[in-house]
């Protein structure tokens, strides 16, 4: 007994030992590529006109309208395909193709479930009728939209009703490829091998691909995760050499490279498309199996005789997936954020965070003990930096056992949570879903005892390595599994827990040391014998859902959960955070994380950071510096590092260099208010906090390829800083505004790229004239602390003297905010007036939300007249008016107007005159 325990110590440690070592570079070798993937391999070897099949049968069937697909040459007897239409509130259309269940098929392909929302399902359109024409079927899809259903050969398309202009299409090319499942027979052999692995797929090949075409489209975003562009680069085509197409397959990839399609820890299947010609659409496909997407190049089908409405610009991508069915939802726009919206009203906006969650966390592998905790958090203190989570990684577990704590290290976890939010602080413990199969470990023996792991395809526990040794995973899939986990966090069960504890959830691709690609094998089995291969993408999911409802469940579902996620799939947005996993602590890293960031944003993930620093290697001072400076504008902020690396805390590296990571902190307390009211608004209609310049100026054609700067909101333009030793950026200003640099105040006519000199002390940030933006500039040490800290508005007038903005308030951590509780206020500034409106609900029922919180200073850019004095109604007190610099600095001289102490309550309805 003691010598098996031994060696598989002894195996273990080697396995650790190779994965560590990989640190040194990404093992290229570990991870397939299309051509080792067979279903990649056939469906791009396809050539248009592939399919043979035509949609015959139209009928209504529950408001929906269906058809076969069949294939009028083929008489092997392959079974016909069922499609169905179905229409939705907006202009959102839906098709799903799947077997036909009447010519009973070995089992039911699998459909991911609480992905859509059941309010969603609900503005379906019951459809009455359709027309015909020719070959042709149409459906009314939206004022001026109309839905086209061609039967030979087989297509279906969008287009603008009138001027017959298409939007998207779907197999135009003729790619679409469905692989019915078969019952085995004796001599078939199915088998996959990579490297050591072997996939026994027990139904033959599955796969499903097709081709999508976006018109009107200069440019394809979004279909994370990958470091790679905003913009998407045509992966295939003519004068593309050897590249791969865009995976989609959540893995753990240490150390990932950038300008790589190579496919990382979460999967969005979701691509947008935006031109100046038609605008914005998007395509969505619901499915959780690894999939391959190929942007094709113009002139990819040269020698095709498709000819496709020459007089339209046009994108042409190939989707490709191992299994499931086609579930896709094409989203006309036109507009980037009527595009965003058509996403979320599908699958749910993001939560809003508890306001802490938006401030600055401090993580490492690993803060070592309690003294460490003590220290780390006391210097944030003592170099008055403020931050408001301090976190705990692996080790601080007893032996990785999660829910447990090193009784060494970390001997009075409750006396520690307690110390930390008695400064109005929190802390976040990380919880992965490898179960050490430990026969002592409580959740190993219950899960065990239950039945509640993934089975391997024998049908016994699946048992994998990771970090807690020889593992095994709950089936996420489960709903009563979820039910079981959530149950953990109970303070009753998670023994040394508080209510200030959060959690992080890594590891959740999930990650298996010893497994394929450093994952489960495909052939494992989940709940309702639904096989791995086709849930893969959406495992992290249900994982992060469980543990979010958990957190929701042990406060009485009054307090928001955090939780942190690293891998992630559609819907992640309703249950969490996301972080962009391991990067590396180099300049390019810096900048890919923005584009991903924006990525994310634009496929619903809005509350997403990257590691500050990066987590391998060691930073020089400098790209740390830089990285601070970035972040603190991007919507989850956080510093993190691998246990190998130096100790990196902000005061490390000399007084010159605290005093600039405290400033690029402290600019991001301040905007808090605004990040806050950003939030909700991603919370109502799912309009990302980090937008793309595009998203805000459609219209500007020099911003839709540009993912080194980037919108917070539409009030604020930052330019990140990439290069090391930088004198000066370069920025471009989008047309028809002026731009007001925040530290000086200085005004920059827009339609230009302009030339920045820069300096260590900052990154380029401008406010977009027209805009009023909330700010907290008093300086304190966590969000708690700003609780009643009074308002600055900045205000920047566009050419006709004109601005507006908002600010919205809650407490900040409960529900409360669903019955009313808040204070949403709508700013006015026009012919010298400013008038703050009410813009909540008058509820008569429930909770009010109350504050006392005061506006003590409005500044005004771009202001020309010189009034006296500021006068309030209806209070009828006069406030004093002062003109001065905001800020010198290298020589540069803006004079503003300020209003000082004008002292009137946020919560109030008022108008101060200019006089
Ligand atoms: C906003 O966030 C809350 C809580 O995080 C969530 O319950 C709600 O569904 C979200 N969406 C809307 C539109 O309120």
């Amino acid at each position: 007994m003691r010598s098996i325990v031994v060696l598989h110590n002894f195996i273990f440690l080697l396995l650790l030992l190779s994965h560590l070592n990989s640190v040194s570079s990404w093992k290229k070798e570990e991870f397939r590529n299309c051509n080792q993937t067979p279903f990649c391999k056939r469906a791009r070897s396809r050539k248009p006109q592939h399919c043979k099949l035509i949609a015959t049968d139209v009928t209504m069937d529950d408001g929906d309208l269906t058809a076969k697909l069949i294939n009028p040459d083929d008489n092997s007897g392959s079974n016909p395909l069922i499609l169905s239409l179905t229409v939705y509130q907006n202009g959102i259309l839906r098709m799903k193709i799947d077997e036909d269940p009447s010519h009973n098929p070995p089992k039911k392909r699998f459909q991911v479930p609480d992905v859509i929302l059941p309010e969603f399902e609900s503005t379906k359109l019951w459809l009455q009728r359709y027309s015909i024409d020719g070959d042709s079927v149409f459906v009314y899809l939206f004022d001026g939209y109309e839905a086209v259903v061609r039967s030979d050969p087989f297509e279906v398309f969008v287009r603008e009703q009138g001027s017959g202009k298409r939007v998207l299409s779907f197999n135009s090319h003729g790619l679409f490829d469905f692989e019915q499942l078969l019952v085995k027979k004796e001599g078939d052999d199915w088998e996959e091998r990579f490297r050591s692995h072997t996939d026994s797929r027990p139904y033959g090949p599955q796969s499903i691909s097709f081709d999508v075409s976006f018109y009107g489209a200069d440019f394809v975003y979004g279909i994370p995760e990958h470091a790679t562009s905003l913009s998407l680069k045509p992966t295939n085509g003519p004068g593309i050499e050897e590249s791969e197409p865009y995976r989609l397959f959540n893995l753990d990839v240490f150390e990932y490279l950038h300008e790589s399609p190579f496919g990382l820890y979460g999967s969005i299947p979701f691509m947008l498309s935006h031109g100046k010609s038609h605008g914005t659409s998007g395509f969505f496909w619901l499915n959780a199996a690894e999939m391959q997407i190929d942007v094709l190049g113009s002139g990819w089908d040269a020698e095709s005789s498709i000819v496709l409405h020459p007089d339209q610009k046009r994108i042409d991508t190939l989707w490709m997936s191992e299994a499931g069915i086609v579930d896709a939802f094409f989203f006309i726009g036109p507009k980037p954020k009527d595009v965003v919206k058509q996403y979320a009203s599908v699958t749910g906006t993001s939560a809003l965070p508890q306001l802490f969650s938006t401030g600055y966390h401090q993580c490492r592998w690993n803060y070592r003990d309690e003294e460490d905790v003590k220290n780390v958090d006391s210097k944030f203190d003592e170099h008055d930096i403020p931050y408001d989570v301090l976190w705990l990684d692996i080790e601080h577990t007893d032996g990785k056992r999660y829910f447990t704590w090193d009784k060494v290290s970390f001997p009075n976890p409750e006396e520690m949570q307690k110390d930390l939010a008695s400064r109005g602080r929190r802390m976040v413990t990380i919880v992965d879903p490898h179960i050490k199969r430990d026969d002592n470990y409580r959740i190993h023996k219950e899960a065990t005892k239950n039945g509640y792991y993934v089975k391997d395809a024998s049908g016994k526990d699946y048992d994998g390595w990771c970090w807690s040794g020889s593992s095994s995973y709950p089936d996420m899939l489960n709903p009563e599994i979820r039910s079981w986990w959530a149950d953990k966090f109970a303070y009753t069960e998670y023994i040394g827990s508080t209510p200030s504890l959060y959690i992080w959830n890594d590891m959740n691709e999930p990650s298996v040391f010893n497994g394929p690609e450093v994952t489960m094998p495909r052939d494992a089995l989940h709940y309702g014998n639904i096989e791995h291969r086709e849930l893969h993408n959406a495992y992290g999911y249900y994982y992060h859902m469980a543990t979010s409802e958990g957190l929701l469940k042990r406060e009485g579902g009054k307090d928001r959960p955090f939780v942190l996620s690293r891998a992630f799939f559609p819907g992640t947005q309703r249950y969490g955070t996301v972080w962009t996993g391991d990067n590396t602590a180099e300049w390019e890293q810096l900048r890919v994380s923005v584009p991903m960031i924006l990525t994310l944003g634009l496929t619903g993930i809005t509350f997403a950071g990257a590691d500050v620093g990066g987590f391998f290697g060691n930073p020089d001072t400098e790209l740390l510096v830089r990285w601070y400076q970035v972040a603190a504008y991007l919507p989850f902020f956080r510093g993190h590092a691998h246990h190998d690396t130096k100790r990196r805390e902000p005061w490390l590296f000399g007084e010159h260099n605290t005093e600039l990571m405290r400033d690029a902190i402290r600019v991001r307390y301040t905007f808090l208010p605004y990040f806050y009211t950003l939030f909700r608004e991603a919370n109502v209609t799912g309009v990302p906090v980090a937008r793309p310049l595009w998203m805000e100026f459609p219209y500007d054609e020099a911003t839709f390829n540009n993912d080194e700067a980037f919108m917070v909101g539409n009030g604020l333009l930052v330019q990140g800083v990439y290069t090391q030793h930088a004198k000066d950026v370069t920025v471009y200003l989008p047309r028809d505004y002026t731009w007001y640099e925040l530290k000086t105040g200085t005004a920059y006519k827009g339609g230009k790229t302009q030339k920045m000199e820069v300096t260590d002390a900052d990154i380029p940030v401008f406010q977009r004239s027209g805009t009023i933006i909330p700010r907290k500039d008093r300086f304190r040490r966590s969000t708690v602390q700003m609780e009643n800290d009074p308002y600055t508005l900045v205000i920047a007038v566009d050419a006709s003297g004109a601005a507006e903005g908002e600010l919205y308030i809650d407490d900040g951590k409960s529900y409360e905010f669903k019955q009313g509780a808040y204070i949403h206020r709508h700013f006015m500034f026009s012919n010298g007036k400013l008038t703050s409106a009410n813009l909540a609900p008058l509820t008569s029922f429930g909770t009010k939300f109350l504050s006392d919180c005061t506006i003590e200073r409005i500044i005004l850019l771009g202001y020309s007249s010189k009034p006296k004095s500021a006068h309030i109604e209806p209070s009828n007190h006069v406030a004093d008016i002062e003109f001065g610099p905001l800020q010198i600095r290298s020589g540069v001289r803006s004079s503003v107007l300020t209003i000082r102490k004008p002292n009137v309550r946020v919560s109030d309805d008022w108008t101060i005159n200019l006089l």
